[in-house]
């Protein structure tokens, strides 16, 4: 059953670990807005409007959040009384055991790669639409994927490589900086609410459901990705001051305001422009465009383009501290937790999957990346619910500060929606994603078994660590 050893439960959040504990609630809701609003809402929204649900593409957006909320309660839960800033994977460690923590890691490693691939395809969706109004166009061939007709979007790959070497010199984003940047984008998006609300048109909204509910719940699955980023609070918990009471409100409250941001937009945006025009690069600011705000349009694609800088920013760094966290518990080669001794950063994982994501961002087309980085992070959101429920069984006797409400009926329910989302996706998302685990397995049962840090010469210890 090594297969199950587990990593002692953390129940002590207090303990000095090194980091200052200087965040409060309010900052970790602004970190949440910080990783959450980005090309979800900035890009997928006209895609999925035009694509799949029509202007019922804010009823996706409810679905959506949903969903997310229902994960985003079992994330609160396991946040504030399982320690460690390891996310879900270092939950799924102390709380379900090793492999299905390597489940949960390799599935997070699949969300971040792809997430900010997808997020740099619509940051050169809007630098390219800036370049355009300052009338300087850049060439097609360079702009778009092969399947668009292009040869390569190497804006998308720049902006990756551009933030891979700000990190690899030991960049981090600073409360202070996210905390500009939420200020910005979130003032975009105010912009565009206070300004499209006197250009609606009701006619825009009938028919309201042209591709009926199979669209709706299609469009769901597509704009999830818009949620994703709220774990990212999870990972500040040691720099926390009372992690107990601010983990849930910073991961509640930052998905609550953006739900309730993402539903405005969505309305305005198919109801000042026929929905069937919203399939483009930049849609928020091109809607503004058609209905000759101008000036709105470009604040808003500026607000955009920084809003989208640090989502990749912030979701760049979690995805090496997730590959640091994986490979100092030796179940990934030394190569992936190496920190180069000049600049304190992980510079050679850093650069490594810096170039695998520009090489995705490159050359594949944006709706699969997202459909590939939504089922990677439903899989792990269902397996982060199914902890829950769980844990409650398996360990009733922790001290919770935070309970989901109605146990296990509520996580259970996260687990049902994400799986039925996962269902809507594409066969070719399902096969690449199969692919994608397939290769975890191999790895898990080739390599990480052995070389785990619980492994010998600890072999002879119990594999539960005591709690107290
Ligand atoms: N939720 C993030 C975005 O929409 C990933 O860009």
């Amino acid at each position: 059953m090594k297969l199950f050893r587990t990593k002692p439960i953390e129940t002590d959040l207090a303990k000095d670990t090194g980091l200052r504990k200087v965040l409060g609630a309010f900052d970790l809701v602004l970190l949440g807005i910080g990783a959450i609003i980005g090309a979800g809402i900035f890009v997928l929204t006209g895609i999925a409007a035009a694509n799949y649900a029509g202007p019922a593409v804010v009823l996706s957006f409810v679905v959506a959040g949903m969903a997310v909320t229902l994960a985003a309660l079992s994330y609160a839960e396991l946040a504030a009384f399982i320690g460690g800033a390891g996310s879900a994977y270092g939950y799924g460690y102390a709380g379900l055991g090793e492999f299905v923590a390597w489940v949960i890691g390799w599935m997070l490693i699949l969300e971040y790669t792809v997430a900010i691939s997808a997020v740099s395809v619509g940051w050169s969706g809007y630098v390219g639409n800036a370049l355009a109004a300052m009338q300087m166009h850049l060439p097609d061939v360079l702009t778009q994927t092969p399947s668009q007709g292009g040869w390569v979007n190497l804006p998308a790959m720049l902006i990756i490589l551009i933030l891979g070497i700000l990190l690899a010199t030991g960049a981090k984003v600073s409360a202070h900086f996210n905390a500009i940047m939420v200020f910005v984008k979130v003032a975009a998006i105010l912009l565009f609410i206070g300004v499209a609300f006197f250009h609606v048109d009701t006619n825009h909204w009938t028919p309201f459901m042209p591709f009926g509910w199979q669209g709706v719940m299609t469009g769901a699955a597509s704009i999830f990705f818009a949620y994703i980023g709220f774990d990212a609070v999870s990972t500040a918990a040691e720099e926390t001051r009372n992690p107990q009471k601010d983990l849930p409100i910073g991961i509640l409250g930052s998905l609550a305001i953006c739900t309730l941001l993402y539903m405005l937009v969505a309305a305005l945006l198919t109801g000042i422009v026929p929905y069937s025009s919203l399939d483009v690069p930049s849609p928020v600011s091109e809607a503004l465009l058609q209905v000759g705000a101008k000036w709105a349009s470009g604040m808003i694609a500026i607000g955009a383009i920084a809003g989208l800088t640090t989502v990749m920013l912030v979701l760049y760094f979690g995805l090496t501290r997730i590959l640091f966290a994986i490979s100092r518990d030796g179940l990934l080669p030394p190569f992936f937790s190496h920190i180069n001794n000049r600049t304190g950063s992980p510079v050679r994982v850093i650069l490594l999957s810096g170039l695998a994501m520009a090489s995705i961002a490159g050359f594949a087309p944006l709706n699969d990346i997202v459909e590939l980085t939504n089922i990677g992070t439903l899989g792990a959101f269902t397996v982060v619910c199914a902890g829950v429920a769980v844990l409650r069984y398996t360990r009733p006797e922790l001290h919770r500060p935070f309970r989901i409400p109605f146990s296990p009926a509520v996580p259970l329910l996260g687990i049902a929606f994400c799986v039925y989302l996962m269902t809507q996706l594409s066969a070719d998302t399902w096969t690449r994603f199969s692919v994608w685990l397939a290769a975890g397995l191999v790895i898990y049962f080739t390599y990480s078994y052995r070389h785990s840090k619980l492994s010998a010469p600890e072999e002879s210890k119990p594999a539960h660590a005591p709690l107290e």
